[in-house]
């Protein structure tokens, strides 16, 4: 099936241009790197606070390291809600759809949102395979790091955002590292407001969802290898959802000269109408063996010890996953509201667009299968839950 860009009302852009690229001073748009202050984990009260019916399961209390506090809010609430909750680590079919798990409270520098749609990450199917315990928040546990959706309760020091405001983000500040508990595939999930930011202009929900881990992988990756206006790039992985979002990232924010891109034949003309000005067919060239160097190597695969051999001297490797090889180094993606606000202008022009894999977006109700097909590693740009419930 060929993937189609589904933000119908972004004009089509062409990556031909090179007129989309941010002029001197301002170029390349230097993107802050995202702070890397520790998360503070928001954890569920206790079901019975939540006023939960006898008898039914919901995801328990542990100790939360900040207070609840009783946020304005002219909005009605439920005191449970329905979300997606695996109680022990394991393939898809620990995943149970829960009708009275508790809505988590709402600490002072958080705002709670009405899910909208969500999305998936390996990382999420990695955490739910038990690869992060040693680091993981406590089971029961309810998956996604990607929101979009509209803010239903404030908390006292909010400042930014009000209730009905339309926001995006990724929802743990770390994903590895103290994640938080209740995640996005639930109706109503609580995120600092550090976190978020407002919704793109001319996306919708299913849109918005799809892209706040996977650009914030891409841009921060890309910014620590020292990506500037004329140098090029390889992406390994450049149909994936973040590798999909490299290659547009990497022409229209940080205005690479070349940006080269690897996938399968049937993804080939995906990446060129990404902006890749080279696609090469993985199943057909050993990208290693091929004659061109880069002054970045961005790999999104995993396949570090070939990606430094062709990376030029002095270039940069950044590595997402997989073993890294000497000169090469590793990236891990911190959550950061402020730096997808300032890439909300491309989003909103559609220089650079999301990319919805055409299976979905699945339903709430579909969150097993769309776990199991993100986890098939073919997935075409992102795996998004829509609409939720
Ligand atoms: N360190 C971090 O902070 C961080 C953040 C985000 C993601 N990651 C990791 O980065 C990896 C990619 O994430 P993602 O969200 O982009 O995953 P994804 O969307 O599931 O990636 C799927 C894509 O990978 C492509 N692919 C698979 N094998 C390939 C190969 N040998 N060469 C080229 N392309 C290949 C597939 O294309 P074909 O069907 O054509 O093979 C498919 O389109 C995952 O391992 C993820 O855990 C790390």
């Amino acid at each position: 099936m060929q993937a189609t860009f589904l933000s119908s009302s972004i004009p089509a852009t062409s990556y031909s241009s090179s007129s989309f690229l941010p002029q001197p001073p301002q170029a390349p748009a230097r993107l802050p790197l995202p702070s890397s202050a520790p998360t503070r984990v928001a954890v569920a009260r206790r079901a019975a606070e939540a006023g939960r019916r006898p008898g039914r399961r919901c995801v328990p209390a542990s100790a939360s390291s900040s207070p609840a506090t009783t946020a304005a809010s002219a909005t009605e609430v439920p005191g449970t809600m329905k979300a997606w909750v695996y109680d022990t680590y394991g393939d898809a079919s620990v995943l149970k759809l829960d009708e009275a798990v508790a809505v988590p409270p709402v600490a002072d520098d958080q705002v709670l949102v009405k899910v909208a749609a969500a999305a998936l990450n390996p990382v999420d199917f990695k955490r739910r395979a038990g690869k992060f315990q040693a680091t993981d928040s406590p089971l029961p546990t309810v998956p996604g790091y990607d929101v979009a959706g509209v803010v239903v309760k404030v908390g006292s020091e909010v400042k930014s955002f009000r209730e009905g405001d339309e926001v995006y983000g990724m929802i743990s500040e770390k994903p590895l590292d103290g994640p938080k508990q209740l995640g996005s595939l639930a109706e109503y999930v609580a995120v600092e407001e550090k976190l978020l930011a407002p919704k793109p202009k001319g996306l919708d929900f299913a849109q918005a969802a799809g892209l706040p881990l996977a650009i914030l992988t891409a841009n921060g990756g890309l910014e620590k290898a020292g990506l500037f206006a004329g140098m090029s790039v390889l992406v390994l992985g450049g149909a994936g959802g973040v590798g999909s979002l490299a290659i547009q990232l990497a022409k229209q924010v940080y205005g690479a000269s070349t940006v080269a891109a690897t996938a399968s034949t049937n993804k080939i003309e995906l990446l060129k109408s990404l902006g890749a000005d080279v696609a090469i067919d993985y199943t057909k060239e050993n990208f290693e063996e091929l004659p061109e160097k880069y002054d970045v190597v961005f790999d999104a695969v995993g396949q570090g010890e070939k990606a430094v051999k062709v990376v030029k001297e002095g270039g940069s490797v950044v590595v997402l996953t997989g073993a890294v090889t000497a000169s090469g180094f590793r990236f891990v993606v911190t959550s950061n509201g402020s730096t997808l606000e300032k890439l909300n202008p491309y989003l909103e022009s559609g220089k650079v667009k999301p990319l919805i894999d055409p299976t979905g977006p699945y339903p709430f109700s579909q969150v097993v299968e769309a776990f199991s097909y993100l986890e098939t590693g073919r997935a075409t740009g992102k795996v998004v839950i829509s609409p939720v419930p």
